[in-house]
């Protein structure tokens, strides 16, 4: 299609996220539930209520280039998902879970992160500093996150996963 703009691009990826994000929201009380440490539960818990803010971010942005928020089927995102379920069903009651859990969450941060950074980046480019903000902080709250499950990881998880699963 000889037609197709920056600005269809960006809204068809603003569509893209929404997906996702909305997708994130159903999971992450699913993967709380799942971790056995409390500051990875509690990670978990708080990014759930961020995500919901999130949410709210992407629908502004729509308002912002007149659209209605509607989402569009995300394959990555299933994708991710679909893995971090089948971390949550084969390593069930297992030490290794929570740094199983570890790795399919910052894959999902990560993911946020490419959308958000390309997102902020054609705002600007279209010259809509508002949803260049909004999406800024999005970015920044994903990245902060991805940090946070980081010091998780380093701080326990991985640890115990090894002091507990060495072969006898
Ligand atoms: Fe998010
Ligand atoms: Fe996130």
């Amino acid at each position: 299609m000889a037609d197709k703009t920056l600005d269809t691009l960006f809204h068809d990826t603003l569509r893209d996220i929404y997906y996702a994000e909305r997708k994130i929201l159903k999971s992450l009380p699913k993967m709380a539930r799942a971790a056995r440490s409390p500051d990875l539960k509690a990670a978990f818990e708080k990014h759930k209520d961020q995500t919901e803010g999130q949410i709210e971010r992407l629908q502004q942005v729509f308002d912002i280039i007149g659209k209605a928020a509607r989402g569009k089927t995300c394959d990555a995102i299933e994708g991710i998902l679909a893995e971090g379920e089948e971390i949550m069903d084969e390593y069930k009651d297992s030490p290794a879970l929570d740094a199983g859990l570890l790795a399919a969450a910052q894959a999902v941060e990560h993911y946020e992160i490419t959308r958000y950074g390309t997102l902020k980046r054609w705002a600007t480019v279209l010259g809509m500093k508002d949803a260049a903000a909004l999406l800024d902080e999005t970015l920044q709250e994903e990245s902060r996150t991805d940090e946070d499950l980081t010091g998780i990881a380093d701080a326990a998880v991985n640890a115990e996963a090894m002091a507990t699963d060495k072969p006898v």
